[in-house]
């Protein structure tokens, strides 16, 4: 009996949009932390060549350096605070290596994200001023990337 009962709302689901609902890949929650996953991949991608040509990995281009900078302080102008919903942390889904930390101190959190966000400033200025100029300052980048991942990102393997 307890079964039919469990059925019901399942059913009336089903009826009253005319196909199973997957609630998985319709929560947005998941969708924002898929979104967030993204910008973060996105600063890796112009960031590792940054980090490659500071250290010698291959060779320096003033106008590469300066694309990537420009890449990295474009992506800081936009508002992207809907990725980061209350309740998104790791403690509730999987899918995220997102600290609950980061929503108990959120004055820290952006405090992270500002030191970033002037190590970004400070690459975008200096990217194309040769490759001393990059090394100075890419140190504070990596550190500022480093610094919240520390504080913030869950033990990850990759
Ligand atoms: C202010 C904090 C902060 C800064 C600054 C930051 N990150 Fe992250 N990063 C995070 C958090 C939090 C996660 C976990 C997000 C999640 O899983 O929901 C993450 C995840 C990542 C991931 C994994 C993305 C995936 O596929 O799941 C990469 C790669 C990454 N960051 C690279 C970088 C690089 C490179 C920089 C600097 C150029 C950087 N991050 C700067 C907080 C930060």
């Amino acid at each position: 009996m307890k079964k039919i009962l469990l059925l019901v709302p399942v059913l009336l689901a089903v009826i009253g949009t005319g196909h199973v609902v997957n609630a998985d890949d319709k929560d947005p929650v998941k969708k924002a932390i898929e979104a967030r996953a993204a910008i973060m991949k996105l600063r890796a991608w112009n960031a590792g060549p940054l980090f490659g040509m500071a250290k010698g990995d291959f060779e320096y281009d003033a106008e590469f350096a300066t694309l990537l900078a420009d890449n990295l302080k474009a992506e800081l102008a936009m508002n992207n605070a809907r990725m980061w919903p209350a309740g998104s942390d790791s403690s509730v889904y999987e899918e995220t290596e997102a600290l609950p930390e980061i929503w108990f101190d959120e004055s820290e959190a952006a405090e992270a994200e500002n030191a970033y966000r002037e190590a970004v400033m400070s690459v975008a200025e200096q990217a194309g001023n040769g490759r001393d100029a990059l090394r100075s300052v890419i140190g504070d980048l990596g550190a500022s990337c480093k610094g919240c991942h520390d504080d913030f990102r869950a033990e990850h393997s990759h």
